[in-house]
């Protein structure tokens, strides 16, 4: 028999004791999580994703909720992992939306990466965190400095506050410093040192502070963080040496110092550290002294990145390498002779650069069977022909050799990779381009540019990949290749000796961007399915070439046209009077100064494109580059007037009429020309007053208007008086004007000397090519930003799929 009183108690027990024996999360944390969705929720400077967050209800165990993970009950059931990774999808919130979540205190990991969160950490959140070990704020726009509370928390394992805007405090050691203007960025924004308090969290295994904003030197007291394995201080603006405390942390396996202002040398402390797996030293300019030997000892070392900075090759230095890399960077090392065959043994090799080194002899065959992914060999003086077995690679994805010595034809095994991006410019090749190259299915980026390959140049399918593709500057023969896949973007095909008719087939291509033809041997009349051509057409130049006709009316179609240059040919008729509709001169198109960002990363990860993606190093000076707009339809055989709708394009900087046979006025309208600065109207039949809105053209630096018939008083202004070369206005008629120091009661002769065309040089098709290729560059850093190549950057944590957010 039980005992009633038993009974009772039992119950007692079962009404009072149970409860807090709880398998469900406590109510003042579900409030917390609660409070945090609402405020998350509410704003509306945010697009949010619910993804997760929809688990989250009130009268619910928030131990079941998704994102939210509890400990087991003991005795109490609490939160203690947040995975919050994503949620902000555009926008921004307040990091003041942290605060709910800080009063969970038994929180152990926190992530709120990648969440448009701004403003300050809020610091004093953290002080209650008793067991926290790990913080993960990256990709986000925190800024001021890391606040001191975070250095109490002794349990701390994982630091990640990369990519954001934190800066650096002024710390008590800022007397030592030497050079005072480190501490200011240009901005004015005042940035300092990681504060030497991070020495106090001696249990961190990682800490990321990657692409932030600290400068100075790093600070002595890392030495003390024993149990460090990841440290990565990329992309900061750190200056003076690498502290040789550094060889203390025995346990350190990743060192990325990459792009900061290190100076110094590689410590010796160094070769202490036997887990090293990663050491990035990249792109700090001012490291300096020997490429140690005994770095290719670290046994574990995998990932070796030097290059960009003033380190030298040891040339006397004997290799005996223990470490299989598979990433080695040296590039402008200074390294002499033929590639080093120690390299003959790393055979997991995947990624390589030794470009802007002096290297010499040939591509050696055991290269080539490494079977490596990517290989960057630019800049040296290599020679020789190119291994067919290099082809034979399927793990082949980037193979750049642009401005070597290489000769030979490109070998007929080219079709048998699954090469993405093949950059053989400025060397010697010669001979046909083998047909299979148009099978290469992963190829998106082909530059051949500047050799000496001739023959036809292959069809590709219309399946093809292709994005860009540079054959300039060969001798390139048969009818225009027009036959590409189409997501073609970019095709650059000048200076060769294509002739025939310009193919019907280019208006297959829906994204073409940039078709450049120029110095070929095109004829025919301009067809007037020219104005099917993609409608985001930007650049069309099909200077030099025979082609004979009018000017299409059409053309107006091409409304994203920003540099249209059909000089040099034999081109007759009037000028059609839709040319003021061609909207992409008229206005600057958004899309179109976007890019610019995406270029820059890409330049930095694949240098080869970077100095050399064409002719953008000279020309003219301090131009917005990706705003350049022309009109160039000079050397032909144009009759009739100027229309004055060419007036409306507002955004023109350079505007080339001269060699016609064009009669009549100078429209009124081309005051409206505002952005002008190269006006050539010369060896025309124009007539009349020069037009009195002219003086409204401020930024015009280079005017021509010789052998016309104009006259009477040449405008002022302050532009224009300036423009007082007699040559600009010599061979017209009776034109009077200070500029020309003629006064304009009595008339005299004109000046007879006169410089002769050359001043058009000025005009090449090179100048003005300064401002295109950004966006196709632009293309392929973006493809290369979705991970085709990815190698050096780590691939970000996309867990589901969002693609680019900012
Ligand atoms: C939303 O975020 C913005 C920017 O951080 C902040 O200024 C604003 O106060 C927030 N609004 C709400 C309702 O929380
Ligand atoms: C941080 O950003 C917030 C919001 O953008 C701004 O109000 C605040 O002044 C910034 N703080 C610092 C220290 O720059
Ligand atoms: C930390 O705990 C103390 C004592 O329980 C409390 O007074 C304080 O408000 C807490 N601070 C935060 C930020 O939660
Ligand atoms: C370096 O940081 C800047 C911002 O601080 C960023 O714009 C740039 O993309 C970063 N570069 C790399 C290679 O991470
Ligand atoms: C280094 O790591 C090993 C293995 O994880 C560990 O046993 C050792 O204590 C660590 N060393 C230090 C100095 O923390
Ligand atoms: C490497 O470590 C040993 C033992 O800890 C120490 O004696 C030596 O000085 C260190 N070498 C360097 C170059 O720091
Ligand atoms: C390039 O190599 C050829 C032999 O293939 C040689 O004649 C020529 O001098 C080399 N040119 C340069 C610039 O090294
Ligand atoms: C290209 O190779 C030919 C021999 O094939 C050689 O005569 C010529 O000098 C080379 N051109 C350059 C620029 O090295
Ligand atoms: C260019 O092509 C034409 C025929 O299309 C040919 O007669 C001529 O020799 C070629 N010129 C050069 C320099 O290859
Ligand atoms: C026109 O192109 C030919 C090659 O087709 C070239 O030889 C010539 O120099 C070019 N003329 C001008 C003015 O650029
Ligand atoms: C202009 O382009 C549209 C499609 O983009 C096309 O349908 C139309 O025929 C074109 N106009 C001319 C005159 O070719
Ligand atoms: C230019 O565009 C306007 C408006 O789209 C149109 O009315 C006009 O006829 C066009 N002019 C020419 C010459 O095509």
């Amino acid at each position: 028999m039980l005992n009633p009183c038993f009974l009772s108690y039992l119950l007692f027990f079962l009404v009072f004791f149970v409860p807090q024996i709880s398998f469900s999360c406590p109510q003042d944390q579900l409030q917390f999580l609660l409070e945090f969705k609402n405020l998350l929720a509410q704003n509306s400077t945010a697009t949010i994703t619910l993804e997760g967050l929809e688990t989250w209800r009130p009268n619910s165990d928030c131990c079941k909720w998704q994102l939210v993970k509890c400990n087991a009950p003991s005795p109490t059931r609490e939160v203690i992992d947040l995975n919050l990774h994503s949620l902000v999808l555009s926008g921004s919130v307040s990091s003041s939306i942290l605060r709910p979540l800080l009063r969970i205190t038994s929180l152990v990991t926190l992530d709120v990466s990648s969440n448009f969160i701004q403003g300050e950490i809020p610091g004093d959140g953290f002080v209650n965190l008793t067991r926290f070990t790990s913080l993960d704020m990256s990709d986000n726009s925190f800024n001021g400095s890391i606040p001191p509370e975070l250095f109490s928390l002794k349990t701390l394992q994982r630091l990640d506050l990369s990519r954001n805007l934190i800066t650096g405090t002024l710390s008590g050691d800022i007397k030592e410093l030497k050079n005072l203007q480190e501490l200011f960025l240009s901005e004015n924004l005042i940035v300092g040192e990681i504060p030497t308090e991070i020495g106090s969290l001696a249990e961190l295994r990682v800490l990321i502070l990657r692409q932030n904003m600290f400068s100075g030197s790093i600070p002595l007291s890392v030495s003390k963080l024993m149990k460090l394995e990841t440290f990565d201080l990329q992309n900061n603006s750190l200056s003076f040496e690498i502290p040789d405390g550094i060889g203390k942390l025995v346990n350190l396996s990743t060192l990325s110092l990459s792009r900061n202002k290190l100076s110094g040398g590689i410590p010796s402390s160094v070769q202490n550290l036997t887990n090293l797996e990663t050491l990035e030293l990249e792109n700090n300019n001012e490291l300096s002294g020997e490429i140690p030997t005994w770095l290719f000892g670290l046994q574990k070392l995998k990932i070796l990145r030097l290059g960009g900075n003033k380190l030298q090759w040891n040339k006397n230095g004997y290799v005996f390498a223990r470490s299989k890399l598979t990433h080695l960077s040296l590039r402008s090392c200074g390294l002499e002779g033929n590639i080093p065959d120690w390299l003959k043994k790393q055979t997991a090799l995947l990624f390589l650069d030794l470009s802007m080194n002096r290297l010499q002899g040939s591509f050696p065959k055991w290269l080539a069977d490494l079977k490596i992914g990517t290989i960057i060999l630019s800049d040296n003086k290599l020679s020789g022909s190119l291994p067919p077995s290099l082809f034979q690679s399927l793990s082949l994805s980037v193979l750049a050799l642009s401005r070597n010595n290489f000769s030979g034809q490109i070998p007929h095994t080219v079709g048998e990779t699954s090469v993405m991006i093949l950059l053989l410019s400025e060397n010697n090749f010669s001979g046909p381009v083998p047909e299979s190259i148009s099978k290469i299915h992963r190829l998106l980026l082909l530059d051949l540019s500047k050799n000496r390959l001739s023959g036809e140049f292959p069809r590709f399918d219309p399946e093809s990949l292709l994005a860009l593709l540079d054959i300039s500057s060969n001798e390139f023969s048969g009818d225009v290749p027009a036959s590409f896949g189409s997501s073609t973007i970019m095709l650059s095909m000048s200076q060769n000796n294509f002739s025939g008719e310009f193919p019907q087939d280019f208006t297959n291509l829906p994204y073409l961007m940039h078709l450049d033809l120029h110095d070929n041997k095109i004829s025919g009349f301009v067809p007037s399915f020219i104005s099917q051509l993609s409608s985001s057409l930007e650049v069309l130049s099909l200077r030099n070439n025979s082609l004979k006709g009018s000017i299409p009316e059409g053309i107006s179609n091409l409304t994203s046209l920003k540099v249209l240059d059909l000089s040099g040919n034999n081109l007759d008729g009037s000028l059609p009077s839709s040319l003021g509709n061609l909207t992409g001169m008229v206005e600057s198109l958004v899309s179109s100064s976007s890019p610019l960002p995406f270029v820059f990363s890409f330049t930095i990860e694949i240098h080869d494109l970077a100095v050399n993606w064409k002719n953008s190093k000279q020309g003219l000076a301090n131009r917005n580059l990706y705003l350049y707009t022309l009109l160039d339809l000079s050397k032909n055989k144009l009759l009739g007037e100027i229309p004055s709708s060419l007036g409306n394009l507002k955004i023109l900087k350079l505007l080339n009429l001269s060699y016609n046979d064009i009669s009549g006025l100078i429209p009124q309208s081309f005051g409206d020309l505002e952005k002008l600065e190269i006006l050539d109207l010369s060896h025309n039949n124009l007539s009349g007053e020069i037009p009195q809105t002219f003086s409204k053209l401020s930024e015009l630096n280079v005017l021509e208007l010789s052998n016309n018939k104009l006259t009477g008083r040449i405008p002022e202004s302050p532009q224009l008086d300036r423009l007082n070369d007699p040559n600009i206005y010599a061979y017209n008629n009776k034109l009077c004007g200070m500029q020309i120091q003629v006064p304009c009661s009595t008339p005299t002769e004109q000046p007879k000397e006169k410089e002769e065309d050359e001043e058009e040089a000025m005009f090449s098709w090179k100048a003005a090519a300064i401002g295109c290729p950004c966006g196709f560059v632009m293309a392929v850093a973006v493809m290369y930003l979705v991970g085709y190549f990815s190698d050096s950057s780590p691939p970000r944590r996309s867990p589901k799929n969002r693609g680019f957010k900012k």
